[in-house]
């Protein structure tokens, strides 16, 4: 079964073609960052209007690199939530258009679920049942997850997600987005120990977190300070080393509940490698097996909804004749595919 993957829910335009038998077919990814760079953050109508202007080449780059001929699709998954609206429409709009005029069934993923999912394309693919970080521009998200559909959100963030920390700490200290690019890698320069921001909610009982106060806390060590380079580049390291230890002791907290000997770590902040190389380190003084995707499939991409909507097509899982967005979606409302 092949089925088109498209993502659009943000200012990427991903689009993949996966095939149950052979793996990912082909996979293409625009980014909008140039568009939203002066903006410092993504200005929803300009993303709307570009994924308009994207979708269709980049399907049709798709479908040539993977040889494929429309009859060739067996079923179309967009990401139908959450996300921005109109962003969210461009993909679902098309989707259902294609699936219509190809003969085919289509499907609305969940964004999240997708990244959730986006290990398994990678060879090593972690069992059910896990835990899962899931760390993105919008989410952060510790999930007890059970099988495909079955998501037990045990804790989250109370305010700003751990991407859009980072992204909000790049534009105080004047460096550009998205962020968290940027701070891990001026992070490389920055003096160990010179500052130490607070690790947030650790003290508290439970698994939710909270990342808006580190925020404040950069603001105040930037507004005090000299100024320079190397004083932007010490924030940087502190405000990672910050946001990586608060997620590592939520992780073993979380895993120490649930008795999971097996952490997925998906989204956009999973490319972080001081994120990846704290979490191998608890992996390799316990017994716990990690697992993320690929950096390309740690940030948005068409894969990821693909895999996702093939799980769910091949359940017998599709829309009707029309199809809806939902921009705000608890992960916690899905269901067993096909159920
Ligand atoms: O999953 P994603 O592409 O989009 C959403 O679903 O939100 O995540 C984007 C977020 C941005 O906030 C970006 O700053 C963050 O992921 N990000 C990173 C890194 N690469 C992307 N954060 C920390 N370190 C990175 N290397
Ligand atoms: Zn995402």
């Amino acid at each position: 079964m092949k089925v088109l993957g498209i993502e659009t829910s943000c200012d990427e335009t991903g689009i993949a073609i996966y095939d149950s038998n052979q793996g990912l077919l082909a996979d293409a990814l625009y980014s909008q960052i140039e568009l939203h760079a002066d903006y410092g953050g993504v200005v929803p109508e300009l993303a709307s209007r570009d994924h308009v202007r994207r979708i269709i080449p980049l399907i049709q780059q798709v479908m040539a690199e993977a040889q494929c001929r429309p009859a060739d699709i067996n079923g179309i998954a967009y990401t139908s939530g959450p996300g921005l609206m109109g962003a969210l429409m461009v993909g679902a709009a098309v989707g259902r258009s294609l699936a219509w005029t190809w003969k085919c069934p289509s499907i609305g993923i969940h964004h999240m679920e997708g990244h959730l999912l986006a290990p398994m394309l990678e060879d090593n693919i972690p069992q059910f049942p896990f835990l899962a970080l899931l760390v993105s521009g919008g989410h952060t998200l510790l999930v007890d997850v059970s099988g495909i559909g079955q998501y037990n959100v045990i804790g989250e963030s109370l305010d700003d997600a751990v991407g859009e920390a980072f992204d909000k700490t790049a534009k105080m200290l004047g460096l550009g987005y998205p962020g968290g690019p940027v701070i891990s890698e001026l992070a490389h320069k920055g003096v160990k120990d010179r500052y130490k921001f607070p690790r947030p909610m650790v003290n508290r009982p439970g698994l939710d977190m909270s990342f808006s106060g580190l925020k404040t806390f950069v603001l105040n060590t930037w507004a005090d300070s000299d100024k320079t380079e190397q004083t932007r580049a010490d924030i940087a390291y502190a405000f990672q080393e910050a946001v990586v230890d608060t997620l590592a002791i939520k992780c073993k907290r979380a895993l120490k509940e649930t008795r999971h000997t097996r952490l997925v770590i998906a989204g956009g902040v999973s490319a972080n490698q001081r994120l990846r190389s704290r979490l191998t380190e608890l992996a390799n003084t316990t017994s716990l097996d990690v697992f993320y995707p690929k950096p390309q499939f740690c940030t948005d991409n068409g894969a990821m909804i693909a895999y996702a909507g093939l799980q769910r097509l091949a359940a017998g899982e599709h829309d009707g004749d029309g199809f809806s967005t939902i921009p705000r979606w608890p992960l916690g409302e899905l269901k067993v595919p096909g159920k």
